[in-house]
């Protein structure tokens, strides 16, 4: 019998390719045995909307199953992350038009409704760490982040207000700062600032590599950036998607000014970058896993293209696979459901 001389055999026989990866593949438990990434329930941080009046138990547009709550809804949001046992939330306000200016003074507001929400959410007492985002977007009338003078955002004056935030924040009772404003030095200006008003144990997870995409669509609906940002974009801030090495740079001067955490935002599009970010820094590297990219899958999902359930789950484990510690998801109540029943 003629054999093929790729799998030469010492032993007689058929030909047969030696080395069978089918093999470990063929049951479930030798399946279970050799997987080397796992989802759990310590890995999701789930972002929640807040607002007050009219916007309260709304669907956000774009994002079937999300939801705008009110204080109290938040805070049942939260008993309900406690009791599924996901680690954190992380919280962006929907802010009443008539508040917003040109330089979002209602952000440095100590009584503004996200302080308002982390004080009633330390008043429940829960087990769950408590994220506020630190950009002028949801406050200002122009929707962008930062402060807009002819045309431009202003770094430093920026940086000065996002440091105000940070503290009102950190005196209401947030856990973790997150700066997602993507300006120059933010992060050591807020370690210093939280460091001389004595909240040395709040920690900064800084959206390190924020990308100026087209992802964040629905979640500007959802805080009423959309329609102050009109046509405008963020690409003097945010990174262009072009690039990579540019991403190890804005990390490294996070990580040097005193980030506890580094994000890479969005998820899906991006794991290369998470996985170069993990490589090269070791650092606790968490995925936003954005609005859009739960629109694309519940969207999909919805008109019976994709199974949402199964197409959610894979998304999560590859952010996992690429590197990622943590994940914030829309999805984190739903998936830590699907884990809690096994
Ligand atoms: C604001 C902010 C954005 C998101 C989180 N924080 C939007 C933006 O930068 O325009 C997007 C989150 C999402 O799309 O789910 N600084």
């Amino acid at each position: 019998m003629a054999r093929s001389p790729f799998f030469a055999s010492p032993f007689s026989g058929p030909t047969f390719p030696t080395t069978r990866p089918r093999r470990n593949r063929a049951t479930d438990w030798s399946r279970r045995l050799v997987s080397e990434n796992r989802l759990s329930v310590d890995d999701l941080i789930w972002p929640l909307f807040v607002t007050e009046g009219a916007g309260a138990g709304k669907e956000v547009a774009a994002m079937p199953g999300v939801y705008r709550h009110d204080i109290a809804g938040i805070v049942e949001a939260a008993e309900e992350a406690a009791g599924l046992g996901i680690p954190a939330i992380a919280l962006f306000p929907q802010t009443d038009p008539a508040l917003k200016d040109p330089t979002g003074t209602y952000a440095v507001d100590d009584d503004n409704l996200v302080c308002r929400t982390v004080r009633a959410l330390k008043q429940a007492r829960l087990p769950v760490g408590i994220i506020c985002d630190i950009a002028l977007d949801p406050y200002t009338s122009h929707g962008h982040d930062g402060v807009l003078r002819d045309g431009a955002i202003v770094n430093d004056e920026t940086v000065a207000l996002l440091v105000q935030q940070a503290l009102v924040l950190a005196e209401a009772g947030a856990d973790v700062v997150a700066p997602s404003d993507m300006m120059d030095g933010r992060i050591g200006a807020i370690r210093h600032a939280l460091d001389d008003a004595g909240h040395q144990s709040v920690q900064i997870c800084a959206y390190a590599a924020k990308y100026a995409s087209a992802f964040y669509g629905p979640f500007r609906d959802a805080v009423g950036s959309a329609a102050n940002l009109g046509q405008g974009d963020k690409r003097t801030y945010q990174m262009d998607p072009a690039n990579s090495d540019e991403a190890l740079r804005e990390v490294a001067l996070d990580l040097a000014e005193g980030a506890d955490m580094v994000m890479v935002k969005p998820g899906m599009p991006y794991l290369d970058i998470i996985h170069r970010v993990k490589a090269s820094f070791g650092a606790p590297t968490f995925a936003y896993q954005v609005s859009g990219e739960y629109a694309m899958i519940q969207a999909a999902s919805l008109n019976g293209w994709i199974d949402g359930k199964k197409a959610m789950l894979e998304a999560l484990l590859a952010f996992k696979r690429a590197g990622a510690d943590a994940v914030l998801t829309y999805f984190a109540a739903e998936v830590a459901k699907i884990l809690k029943a096994g």
